[in-house]
This record gives C-alpha cells, sequence and structure tokens, in this order.
C-alpha cells in the first residue's frame, strides 16, 4: 500500500553546539519527504531535553538516551514511531547504535566512519542482509549532481580505461592543538577511544577514498601510506599521504591533511583515463572540467540541459536552473531524499527506482573501514604495500 505520509525520523546526537546533527535536521526536511519527531541528542540527558525544547518537539518523544528512543518507539503503534534512526554521534557511538536499532527493526542513516573496525562494519553488514532494512551512510559528497556526471561518463566510457585517480582533502582547522582548548569538535576527533585508529585518515581520508571509488566504480586493492602526527601531543595522525592501487591497473594518490593551514573543505578530485581527464572540486561543485586529447577544455556546468540530456542521475540530483548555486546541503538533500525514497518503497513492499538506490550504503562502510585499516598499517609497516583484505 503506499504511503502517503513524511518518513518519521529519530535523531542521535546533534545536541546544543553540535555540528552535523544540525546538518541532518537541515538536509532531511529539504525534499519535504522527512520530518523529525523524536530524539535523543546529546551524550548529557539535560541537553538533549534543551534541544528538545529548542526544535519544539513533543517532550514525550525527546528521550534521555537513544536505548529509551528505541524502546518507547517500537512500543508505539506503527501509524506514530519512527521509521528510521539517523546517527550523528561521535565515531564510537555509531556501532552500537546502527546495531541496536537495526535489531528493534529501524532502517538507520549513518554517520561515517561507520564503526571502529571492520569487524563491527561487517557486523553490521550481516544484520542489514539479514533484516532487510535499508542503511544509508553520510558520504554526503557522492550526492552533488556533478560528481553523478563524472561516475556516469566513466560509466559510459568517455573516460576510456582509467589509469590514474589524484584525489586530495586538505584542511587547516587542527594545525594547531585546538582539543588542548577544550573545542568539541576537536576533542573527541583527537581521541582514539572516540575515533577510532585513524585520526585525519578516518575523519575525512575516508571521504576521498569513497568518493575515488564512487566516481571510478574502481576498488582501492592496495595501499603505500604514511601517517604523520604533525601537532605534538596529539594521539592520533594529523596529516595522511597515499599511494594506491586501483583494480583494472589503475594508479593513485591520496592526500589527507588537517594541519594546512587556510585550507577550508578542499576536496577535489582529477580521473585520467585512455580518452579523457576529469577534474572536480568540492568548493567549486556546479562545475566538472573534461580535457580530451588535442581539443579545447570542456567546462560542464550544473542545471543545463546537456548534463540533463547526459545523465539522468545529475538531473533528478539537481533542484534549481543553472547559475543558481546548489552546494553542501543539497547535496546531503540528495542523500536523504534517495535514501527516503529506498525506505519508502520498502515499506510498501516495492522495488526501488534504481536512481533512488544512488546513496553509499553499508558496504561503502565497510569499505571505509578496510581503507582505515590499511592505511595504519602500511604507515606502520616496513613493506609499506598492504594489500585491501576483502
Ligand atoms: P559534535 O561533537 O559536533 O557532535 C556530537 C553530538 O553527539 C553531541 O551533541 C554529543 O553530545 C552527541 N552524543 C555523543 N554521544 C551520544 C550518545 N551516546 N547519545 C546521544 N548523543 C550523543 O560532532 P560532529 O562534528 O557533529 O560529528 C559527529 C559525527 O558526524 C562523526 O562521526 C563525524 O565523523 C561525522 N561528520 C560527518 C561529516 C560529513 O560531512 N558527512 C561532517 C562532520 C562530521
Amino acid at each position: 500500500m503506499a504511503i502517503n505520509r513524511k518518513l518519521r525520523m529519530g535523531l542521535v546526537g546533534g545536541g546544543p553546539g553540535a555540528f552535523i546533527g544540525e546538518v541532518h535536521r537541515k538536509a532531511s526536511r529539504l525534499d519535504g519527504e522527512i520530518e523529525l519527531v523524536a530524539g535523543a541528542f546529546d551524550i548529557d540527558p539535560k541537553k538533549s531535553q534543551q534541544m528538545g525544547k529548542q526544535l519544539y518537539l513533543d517532550p514525550k518523544r525527546v528521550y534521555n538516551t537513544y536505548q529509551d528512543m528505541l524502546k518507547a518507539e517500537s512500543a508505539l503503534p506503527e501509524g506514530d514511531r519512527i521509521d528510521f534512526v539517523a546517527v550523528t554521534t561521535p565515531n564510537n557511538w555509531h556501532f552500537p547504535i546502527a546495531r541496536d536499532a537495526l535489531k528493534a527493526g529501524f532502517h538507520v542513516m549513518c554517520e561515517k566512519p561507520m564503526t571502529l573496525t571492520s569487524k563491527e562494519a561487517k557486523e553490521l553488514q550481516t544484520l542489514v542482509e539479514k533484516k532487510g532494512l535499508v542503511f544509508g551512510l553520510m558520504h554526503n559528497y557522492t550526492g552533488y549532481p556533478m560528481v553523478k556526471l563524472a561516475r556516469d561518463m566513466v560509466k559510459k566510457n568517455d573516460v576510456g580505461k582509467i589509469r590514474k585517480v589524484v584525489v586530495q582533502y586538505p584542511q587547516g582547522w587542527l594545525a594547531t592543538a585546538l582539543e588542548k582548548t577544550g573545542q568539541m569538535q576537536a576533542s573527541w576527533r583527537t581521541d582514539p577511544k572516540q575515533s577510532g585508529a585513524g585520526g585525519c585518515v578516518g575523519d575525512i581520508g575516508t571521504h576521498a577514498a569513497n568518493l575515488a571509488e564512487y566516481i571510478t566504480g574502481l576498488k582501492i586493492t592496495d595501499i603505500c601510506a604514511e601517517l604523520t602526527t604533525f601537532v605534538p601531543g596529539r594521539a592520533l595522525d594529523d596529516d595522511c599521504n597515499c599511494l594506491l592501487k586501483l583494480e583494472g591497473g589503475a594508479k593513485g594518490v591520496l592526500h589527507a591533511s588537517q594541519i594546512a593551514h587556510g585550507e577550508e573543505n578542499n576536496l577535489a578530485i582529477w580521473v585520467h583515463g585512455e580518452k579523457a581527464s576529469l577534474e572536480w572540486h568540492q568548493e567549486h561543485p556546479n562545475y566538472l572540467y573534461v580535457r580530451r586529447p588535442s581539443k579545447p577544455e570542456e567546462v560542464w556546468k550544473r542545471g543545463n540541459d546537456y548534463v540533463a540530456g547526459y545523465s539522468a542521475a545529475a538531473a533528478r540530483n539537481s533542484r534549481i536552473p543553472s547559475g543558481h548555486p546548489e552546494a553542501f546541503l543539497e547535496a546531503f538533500a540528495n542523500n536523504y531524499t534517495n535514501f527516503a525514497e529506498t525506505v519508502k518503497s520498502a515499506i510498501e513492499g516495492k522495488k526501488p527506482d534504481p536512481l533512488a538506490t544512488d546513496f553509499p550504503g553499508v558496504n561503502e562502510g565497510v569499505r571505509g573501514m578496510l581503507f582505515i585499516e590499511t592505511v595504519v598499517a602500511s604507515s606502520k609497516s616496513k613493506q609499506k604495500w598492504t594489500p585491501v583484505k576483502k
């Protein structure tokens, strides 16, 4: 039966002063398919209640812990309870919350990196398969229309066999010991118990690796990496340099850094094939640069008819006419809206539109954890080149 209503979301994390929980709130409501009805917003129950008030939520559905939320929501009639749980806490909480939500029968949208270890990631993968529930992973950069266009250019063989991928993600915000000031986002990111085995590599290196695999359709098979901690006293890496081997003989270079003064979120990718080269920048996301041998450079611009004519995915994931910039929130919302359509299809017992299933999920989460573990192992090793385990 068709469900003619918004999907109901229960949010974990996103308390006062939190970063990404608020982005999830904004992005999830952009297309009017999702409403926030419940939450356990903060590790501190008082702050969870404070956030619930600020959001004008029904106080009965503002919970002190995620466990309380899962229990109480499971007990509500099907017509009222949440449809899915969004996980926006620090990394160490992703696994228990996602696992318990799936076990309780809820679909999940989870932040990256998916877990603390690949073992936990594989446990979630098995659970998702067993339960037949929908799992989204917020690698939001795959939500950009021009990234989807690049992916489709590779798929249609307009780039040719891929020879080389260069991907970078420099930031500068951790160039000093910000964590020593008690700054909220820096504190947990530099603590291995909350962040995991990787610092910069887990926080933003995973986005770069995911983007490279998404656009090229090729898996990273081997990594030669060096992680460095430049800021004295810091427990995790703040700089990450990798050489990559990808399926089909392609080579790659991936670098991520959080000590690059003045860099904001300078994620960018270059894909060099036998027929053409592609270039895309997250800070200028409405343009895709295409270079072919002995031809002038092409600049493909989001929202134009020639983009829509070429890529149904780029067209579907774009909202406003060309020249009016779309960016971070819209890309985030694309993952949410595609996820919502897939969840609706699951509830209705229908096969989803393949274009709606174009968002990262639990398999990409496993890839992310294998990437982090391989980079850490390679960095510590003497032989350097390290295969990515299956
Ligand atoms: P944050 O420190 O700003 O916020 C974390 C929030 O989670 C806080 O409100 C905290 O009280 C709450 N929290 C912690 N444990 C909790 C629990 N057990 N139950 C309920 N609430 C709990 O952290 P930030 O920067 O928002 O990052 C959160 C997650 O989002 C991380 O996994 C991070 O990697 C990811 N992230 C993803 C981004 C993306 O572009 N996809 C960008 C930024 C962060």
